[in-house]
């Protein structure tokens, strides 16, 4: 629609043009369109005004819209443009609407060769009028084809933002899932180096069948009662499955010996909390089981071992803890004696709050009803898998 209309002001222009070219007596004539940052385009010309010559005349218009005024120039003729030895003369008119400056209106040897643009511009004053519309009108249509291809351009941006920023986006998620998948795998790595190390714990203390299982089962439970801010931490269930971690480096002859101990052999036994500390010395995803492998043995009275700590100087796992193993303990056939009844281990335990026990531990276990008790005793005595 645009281009026709275009097509029709162009021509338009075309025919005022050959008037006032004819009304003047000139050679040639050209109009230029003046656009409002004062940029010259060529609209019409005649159909000799071409090459150099044009070039002449678009020179005398922009001279016409700097000067905002009929504008007279002589260039010297060249073979080029003119008759040899005859002085050109361009006489350069504005248009005018409104009195703003929207086109010029150009032409080249006139019949009177020294007839000035101000004459010009009175003979084809009307025609003058007629084109400022004409010119007018195209100005705004280019005015708005400009708008419509910036508005294109910056659609255009949009969608390559757009894309870019889907692409990036996608980038962004298959790099977190990824990253997921990865974490999860490292996860699984961690759970099974702590399963392996419970199970050479497990081979190396053959009476303790279950007993890791059944103690961090039991551990993980008071630990969601007392502190419920653990509920789940792999750091506690590591630390529970791993208490014992140091017996790998007590001999088997003292380990398995049926008989009583000699004050070495005691030693030997009292310092695993000591080796497991050291065996899990470097591994950052076990900084907070080794703190309850290193402190499983303390009391809450203060005569535990290896440090005597006391009390809430004992990290929060281990105070937990030693009461869970205690009762597995109780509750486990040993070869030196029958197990003791759920009842009677229990007593064992509410009698050891406040001296072996964090009494406010020992209250939660209490509260755990005994059928939970009795399944954890039932499911686990085939030790770990
Ligand atoms: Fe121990
Ligand atoms: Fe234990």
């Amino acid at each position: 629609v645009t281009s026709a209309v275009v097509e029709r002001g162009i021509e338009r222009c075309g025919g005022l043009l050959y008037r006032a070219v004819e009304t003047v007596e000139a050679s040639c004539g050209a109009l230029f369109m003046v656009d409002a940052e004062g940029a010259i385009s060529v609209l019409a010309h005649t159909n000799d005004a071409h090459g150099d010559l044009l070039a002449l005349m678009e020179q005398a218009a922009a001279r016409t819209a700097e000067a905002n005024r009929p504008v007279r120039m002589e260039y010297p003729s060249s073979t080029a443009t003119g008759r040899a030895g005859s002085i050109r003369v361009c006489l350069g008119t504005p248009v005018f609407v409104d009195s703003e400056m929207v086109g010029a209106l150009v032409v080249t040897d006139p019949a009177s060769p020294g007839m000035s643009a101000g004459v010009v511009m009175d003979r084809v004053t009307s025609v003058l009028a007629l084109l400022g519309l004409s010119v007018e009108r195209l100005r705004m249509i280019d005015a708005l084809e400009q708008r419509e291809s910036e508005i294109g351009t910056l659609r255009q941006q949009l969608d390559v933002y757009a894309m870019d920023f889907r692409s990036t986006y996608r980038a962004e998620r298959d790099r977190s899932q990824e990253l997921s998948s990865a974490l999860a795998e490292l996860e699984k790595t961690y759970r099974a180096t702590v399963r392996g190390l419970a199970i050479a714990v497990e081979a190396k203390d053959e009476c303790t069948g279950g007993h890791l299982q059944r103690v961090t089962r039991y551990g993980m439970m008071l630990t969601e009662l007392v502190a419920p801010e653990h509920t789940g931490d792999p750091q506690f269930e590591y630390g529970f499955l791993l208490h014992d971690v140091g017996k790998l480096t007590v001999p088997d002859a003292v380990l398995r010996k049926p008989g009583a101990l000699c004050d070495e052999e005691w030693e030997l036994i009292r310092a695993h909390p000591i080796s497991g500390f050291s065996i899990l010395d470097g591994i950052p995803f076990l900084a907070g089981a080794r703190e309850i492998v290193y402190c499983h043995h303390e009391r809450w009275d203060g005569t535990g071992y290896p440090q005597g700590l006391a009390g809430d100087q004992i990290p929060l796992g281990a105070q937990i803890f030693p009461l869970c193993d205690a009762f597995d303990a109780m509750t486990s056939d040993r070869p030196y004696r029958k197990a003791l009844s759920i009842e009677d281990a229990l007593a064992e335990v509410r009698h050891g709050a406040g001296s072996q026990f964090w009494p406010t531990a020992v209250e939660a276990f209490l509260s755990i009803p005994v059928a939970t008790l009795e399944s954890v005793l039932a499911e686990s005595h085939g030790g770990l898998q």
